[in-house]
């Protein structure tokens, strides 16, 4: 039986993730840790255990896990690209105090740990065309520091003390579920509601910025089969490539408008997010992945985009 517990249960991956995991593990408990000031509501609240686990609190961490006999822990606490150059400070105490936390939480009483990785792990110099899994990582943002330094404390966890952590290197996620904040790819997501909306969407990133991305229920599958991955087939841990598809603000325009022909998009750089983006991949090699642990995507830009389209038109009432 696993006894799971999210930490960051109610941000973008965790709405989904906690839910995910309570229709996979019904046996056991699937606790929703959150901070103070995101507590979780609804169907989250309802359908399990939460308790308050603020990363940045070792002592909770532990209660957590004694109270709930946790064995995984899936460690989502992050701020995204963006606002983590604004708040690098706290970005780092987050991003890497916390897992800290966690992974000694974790040595101590034997859990499993999950933290995701990202695309933001790379940098200018890393090559930006089929990234293979084993390259150079020099990232020059606050939230890449984190991922990358990330890997490595994960890594040396595992084979310093023997704890099982597994990773993967997310793409920009895209869901019609919780809305993100404060990353770059995030703009991937935006655009539907606008499309939706029937409003023009001012796109912060010019043409020709390609980035990896990826629909949640691929991402969700994802995080769960890494964990369930046999560990003698595994080669690396922290953390594997993955990816669906890899596309510009001007293909998945042209993709929304074989749907929504009458949807416009005007571009409104924002310098920051345009930075990042040109500094990370435009597309990943996951071949790796695929290899170890079985890695496929289901969704490409198109099932994606009939899927959001079909899935917002509900949530925000414009089914006609
Ligand atoms: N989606 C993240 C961001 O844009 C990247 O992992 O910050």
């Amino acid at each position: 039986m696993k006894n799971i517990l999210v930490i960051g249960s109610t941000g973008q991956i965790g709405s989904e993730l906690t839910m995910k995991l309570r229709g996979l593990y019904p046996q056991g408990n699937v606790v929703a840790g959150y901070i103070s000031g995101a507590e979780p509501k609804g169907e989250l609240l309802e359908s399990g255990p939460s308790a308050l686990v603020d990363i940045t609190n070792p002592g909770q961490i532990a209660d957590a896990v004694d109270r709930y006999k946790i064995d995984t822990i899936y460690n989502l606490a992050a701020l995204l690209s963006a606002v983590a150059e604004v708040k690098p400070q706290l970005a780092w105490k987050i991003g890497l105090g916390g897992l800290f936390n966690t992974l000694e939480v974790a040595r101590e009483k034997g859990c499993a740990v999950f933290t995701p990785s990202s695309i933001g792990s790379f940098g200018n110099s890393t090559p930006h065309t089929k990234t293979p899994q084993d390259t150079i990582q020099r990232p020059e943002t606050m939230y890449g520091v984190t991922k990358v330094s990330g890997e490595l404390l994960s890594d040396y966890y595992a084979k310093r003390f023997g704890v099982d952590t597994r990773s993967v290197r997310f793409p920009g996620l895209i869901s019609y579920v919780a809305p993100p904040g404060g990353g770059t790819t995030d703009y991937a997501v935006d655009i539907y509601y606008y499309a939706v909306n029937g409003e023009t969407f001012k796109c912060p990133l010019k043409p020709g910025t390609l980035m990896d991305m990826m629909y949640m229920p691929d991402a969700l599958r994802a995080a769960v089969e890494i964990m369930e991955a046999d560990p003698s087939r595994l080669k690396h841990r922290n953390s594997f490539n993955i990816t669906s598809m890899s596309f510009d603000p001007e293909e998945i325009y042209a993709k929304i408008r074989e749907y929504v022909p009458d949807f416009k998009m005007e571009y409104e750089l924002d310098p920051l997010r345009q930075k990042i983006a040109d500094s990370w991949p435009d597309s990943l090699d996951d071949s790796c992945a695929r290899e170890e642990w079985g890695w496929k995507p289901e969704y490409d830009l198109d099932a994606m985009t009939r899927d959001m389209l079909k899935n917002l038109r509900i949530k925000l009432n414009k089914d006609k």
